[in-house]
Formats: structure tokens, C-alpha cells, sequence
């Protein structure tokens, strides 16, 4: 298989990637939850769409608790998405179309109904005890946990079995244990069920919380930080600081070892995109060292979350790019993500403002890095506002309790939510009343998004100004032009008035200039007219190169090919 790329950057360097939540993409099985034949009927819809690699939140046997986050058997599918042949016939067919193919692996945890978790908990001398993390309680009898260590999600991440009178370890939630990596025989089997994927095709991985793979040795207590919420920078948070918990110094090297599990395959060359909160040296450090001028030895690439909540201003986005800039230059790589299955959307954060949506897009789709999709962003889908109370979110129904006016106020700036339903509604492929995701006599598994009857890939497709179609022309210019995909970046110094910003993207003889105007006034600047071409506009019928000048309407961006 040789999927053909125009310059000698690594394929994985040049893609966009489309995020699929499998349980709201396409019902066709008639249970109003999304299936895999449903994503291969929608596969022309994304290669028409422009992206080129999906990736696929899991869909393996699980019981569900945190829909396929909570893994009972890492190789085989979970029925209700449908059996290994569809999964076969979904890599096969998104080669066929030259695209590429990442799943989502969930290394940190099972489920605490993986059979090795039932038999590993069933007695103190079972073979699989030590495949999961026990210790015993403090306290004369016990009913202590063994430390201090916080989950991620809050509470003791401890959880105790009367069974053998231990407690088990979890980052996550209760029914999510902790495998133990320490241990030889866990890190043989799971690398195997990489190598078990790869076999079968599957061109790289999302690595699930992939920072807390393993905790101290010693078990030592973490330190109190005054920190409460947790955030994208950094991992203190419920007032503790997680250096024994997060980050371990162990993972930087584990890291390595499972990208030399990928290096096994080649042709085309696998990659692994982590999931890491973490500040920007930290998240470096998990690329590894450079072993040559293409190439770092620890993961391919890693979500840098800084954007998700990035102010849509040039000040912020003038600093952002910078940095990254400055921690990922070549051979590393950023990401550009600004949505996914466990944050708010994006374009609700831009107070469903469709030119904003726009001038982000442009900005994700320009930048240096690889741009992550999170499906129905294309179209412009919103946070749905589900309650608590229904939610099937087991954040959402840990936090059930909490009384609503006090939801309201916490979530009341719209860049926070407690329930992850919020933004993993059915995806909108029509108008009608169930937006096409499934028949209209059923019940999706979670309502549909008020406002798809306009906002839906059907009405956006006809509608040249749609979204939709802002998505598709960058994507294409993307793919055409090698300085947007492969180019070095070199930021202006931002404008002290107005707010502006703007950056130049170079491949060889070739540059493009990226105007973004993220201001409520029109913006203009002299430039030698001659010199430029209009490549794109967020405003397609704007003229804004005239008189030797360069005019913005208010939030507009443009792509410009710069003469030599
Ligand atoms: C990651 C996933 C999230 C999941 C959690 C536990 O953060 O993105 O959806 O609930 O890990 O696996």
C-alpha cells in the first residue's frame, strides 16, 4: 500500500484528522446508537469533506459504563457497533479511498468487567493479581486508603474490595482499573494488542490518558498544591499536586517503547497522537529526543489542549502560535484542536457566531500543525444543554448531585460543562427529525441538537456561504498548496492597533500570507498589491486587495499567495 505524499515531509505531518464518535455518527442497524457499517456509508462524505485520516473513539467489547472507555476485550467489537468483519471492511475501505485509519487505545485501564480484572480481584494469589495495582489499606484495619492519590476526576482514585480486603487503584472512575505496567507480562500483552491492530491495517493510534500510565514506586503521598479546578497547563488540581500520580517520570521512556512497537511497520508509517495534560515542555518531552532532521523517538504527537479555550483574539492566538512554534519546531509537530467528545464545542464558546467559526477554521487549517476535526464541527453543530439528572455521561452522573443552580452558575460563561452529553449528540446529516442519524420513528441515544433543521451537512451542502463549505475550500487549498501543509511559519509582530493577525507559511519558492481579523471593525493596511493574489476569503464575495491595500471586514481572513 503506497498512499502517495507531494513532499518529503511524513504523511502524518501533512493530514487533518476527523474525529468519529462512533456511537453518534450513523445508526443503521436500527437502535438509535451509531454503528460501524454507518461510518463506512459516510465514508465518501468525509473524503468529499477533504480530510484524510479518521479516528475512531473505541468501539471494542465493553460494557459501556463510559461508552467503550472501559475496555472487556481489547480485540474484538463491541455488538452493538457491529463485528470484526465491518471492522475489517471499515479499514479496507477508508484504504481504498486513500485515507488513513487511527483507532483509540485505552492502555491506562480496563473495565472492571475485563476478565483479567474479575479473576485479578477474585483472590490475593491469582496469576492476574498483579496485572492490576493493590495495596493494602492504612489504619489498624484497613479502612484507610493506602495514600493520599486523588483520580483525575476527584474523590481517592482508591477503591476497596471486601473480597481480599485491598484496595484497587483507578485514575479514572471505579470501574476503570488501573493496569500495572510494572509488571512484564501486562506491557507484553498490550503491546501485542498494538501489533494485533497494526497487522490488521490500522495506521495509528490515539493514546487514552496516556500520562498516567504509571504512579510511584514508593507510593508516596502527592504534595498539596492550591489548585482546585484542573486545566489544560497543568495537573494540579482538587488541591493536590500529582507528581506521583501524572507525568511519572517512567512514562517519557514508555513512550518509546511502544513507538518502537510502531517503527515495526512501515509503508505506510504508523503514528501515535497522545492524550497528555500537561504544560508545553512536558508534552515535548513525550515526542522524545530528535534522532534526525525528520524524526523524534517518543510519540509522533501529542494534543496540545492550550488551544481548547484560547481567547478567538490575535493577542492570545499572536502568543499561542509563538510558543508552539518555539517547543515544536521541526521535527516536532503541534496540533491544532479546539474540540472533542469531553470538552464543550468550540463554536458554542464563540457564542454560535458562524463568521467566528470561520476565521478559527482558518486559522486551524493554516497554522503549523495538524488540525484535529471533532465530527458535526464542520457544520457548525453546537453543545446540546442536557440535564444532569438524564445524563448517561458518568461524569455527568457523578456530578448529578450538585443542585442546578449551581450548575448554572458554574457553567454559565459556556466554556465549561459537567455533562459530556453536551457535545456528543447525533450528528446532523438532514433536516428531519432526526437529522438523518437515524430513522425518524426511533429514539436516538441522546436527543438531537436543537437548530439541526438549518445546521446539517444536507442544507449546509447547497448553501455556498454554509460552514460546510468555508471547511471544504480550506481543506482543499490545504491539500493543493504544500507551503499551507509542509511550510515553515514565520509570525508578523502583532499590530498594536486593531486586532489582527497575521503569519506566513513557506515551502521552497512558494509563500502564502494568512490575514485574520478577529476585530468588530474593518481593518486596512497598505501592501504592494502587485505582490499578491486572493487565494481564499472567509467572505466570498469580497474584493479586498484594491487600491494597494489590504481591507478586512470584521472578522474576516483571507489566504494570500505571495509573488517573489
Ligand atoms: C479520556 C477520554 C475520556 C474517557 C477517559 C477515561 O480522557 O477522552 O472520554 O472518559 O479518558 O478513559
Amino acid at each position: 500500500m503506497s498512499r502517495s505524499t507531494p513532499s518529503n515531509l511524513s504523511w502524518w505531518k501533512k493530514t487533518t484528522v476527523y474525529q468519529i464518535y462512533p456511537r453518534s455518527f450513523k445508526d443503521t442497524t436500527g437502535n438509535g446508537i451509531g454503528d460501524i457499517p454507518g461510518i463506512i456509508s459516510k465514508l465518501d462524505y468525509l473524503l468529499n469533506l477533504g480530510v484524510e485520516t479518521i479516528w475512531l473513539s473505541p468501539f471494542f467489547s465493553s460494557p459501556q459504563a463510559d461508552h467503550g472507555y472501559d475496555v472487556s476485550d481489547y480485540r474484538s467489537i463491541a455488538s452493538e457497533y457491529g463485528t470484526m468483519n465491518d471492522c475489517e471492511k471499515l479499514i479496507q475501505e477508508t484504504h481504498n479511498r486513500e485515507m488513513y485509519v487511527v483507532f483509540d487505545l485505552v492502555l491506562n485501564h480496563t473495565s472492571e468487567k475485563h476478565p483479567w480484572f474479575i479473576e485479578s480481584r477474585s483472590s490475593k494469589d491469582n496469576p492476574k493479581r498483579d496485572w492490576y495495582i493493590w495495596r493494602d489499606g492504612i489504619k489498624s484495619e484497613g479502612k484507610k486508603p493506602p495514600n493520599n492519590w486523588k483520580a483525575i476526576v476527584g474523590g481517592s482514585g482508591w477503591h476497596y474490595d471486601k473480597q481480599t480486603d485491598q484496595w484497587y487503584w483507578a485514575q479514572f472512575l471505579p470501574f476503570q482499573p488501573d493496569l500495572n505496567y510494572r509488571n512484564p507480562e501486562v506491557r507484553q500483552e498490550m503491546f501485542d494488542t498494538v501489533r494485533f491492530w497494526l497487522e490488521k491495517g490500522v495506521d495509528g493510534f490515539r493514546l487514552d490518558i496516556i500520562n498516567t500510565i504509571f504512579e510511584d514506586q514508593d507510593f508516596r503521598n502527592n504534595p498539596f498544591a492550591w489548585k482546585y479546578f484542573p486545566s489544560e497547563e497543568d495537573d494540579k488540581s482538587f488541591f493536590q499536586n500529582k507528581i506521583h500520580t501524572m507525568n511519572h517520570p517512567d512514562n517519557f521512556e514508555f513512550v518509546k517503547e511502544l513507538r518502537s512497537v510502531a517503527d515495526e511497520y512501515s509503508d505506510p508509517e504508523r503514528f501515535l497522537v497522545g492524550e497528555i495534560t500537561a504544560s508545553l515542555d512536558i508534552l515535548k518531552k513525550y515526542c522524545g529526543e530528535q534522532k534526525n532532521e525528520t524524526e523524534t523517538n517518543g510519540l509522533h504527537l501529542t494534543f496540545q489542549f492550550q488551544s481548547l479555550n484560547v481567547a478567538l483574539d490575535a493577542i492570545h492566538l499572536h502568543k499561542l502560535i509563538g510558543r508552539y512554534e518555539q517547543f515544536f519546531p521541526e521535527p516536532y509537530t503541534p496540533t491544532l484542536v479546539f474540540s472533542n467528545h469531553d470538552q464543550m464545542r468550540r463554536i458554542t464558546k464563540l457564542g454560535n457566531d458562524i463568521n467566528k467559526a470561520k476565521l478559527n477554521a482558518t486559522l486551524q487549517f493554516t497554522a503549523r500543525g495538524v488540525p484535529f476535526i471533532y465530527y458535526g464541527e464542520e457544520i457548525g453543530m453546537s453543545n446540546h444543554r442536557l440535564s444532569l439528572n438524564t445524563s448517561q455521561d458518568p461524569i455527568g452522573q457523578k456530578f448529578s448531585w450538585i443542585p442546578q443552580p449551581l450548575v448554572k452558575l458554574l457553567t454559565r460563561n459556556g466554556s465549561f460543562s459537567l455533562n459530556r452529553d453536551n457535545c456528543r449528540t447525533p450528528m446532523q446529516w438532514t433536516p428531519s427529525p432526526n437529522a438523518g442519524f437515524c430513522s425518524d420513528h426511533l429514539e436516538p441515544w441522546l436527543p438531537i441538537s436543537p437548530g439541526h433543521e438549518t445546521i446539517n451537512v444536507e442544507s449546509e451542502e447547497s448553501d455556498p456561504t454554509s460552514l460546510l463549505n468555508c471547511y471544504k475550500a480550506l481543506l482543499q487549498l490545504r491539500k493543493k498548496i504544500p507551503a499551507l501543509h509542509s511550510g515553515s511559519l514565520f509570525l508578523s509582530p502583532r499590530f498594536l492597533l486593531g486586532n489582527c493577525l497575521s503569519y506566513q507559511r513557506t515551502h521552497n519558492e512558494q509563500s502564502v500570507q494568512i490575514w485574520l481579523n478577529f476585530s468588530n471593525k474593518p481593518f486596512q493596511t497598505s501592501v504592494a498589491q502587485e505582490k499578491f493574489a486572493l487565494l481564499y476569503s472567509t467572505f466570498p464575495d469580497s474584493n479586498p486587495l484594491r487600491d494597494s491595500n489590504l481591507y478586512l471586514e470584521s472578522y474576516q481572513g483571507v489566504i494570500l499567495e505571495i509573488f517573489q
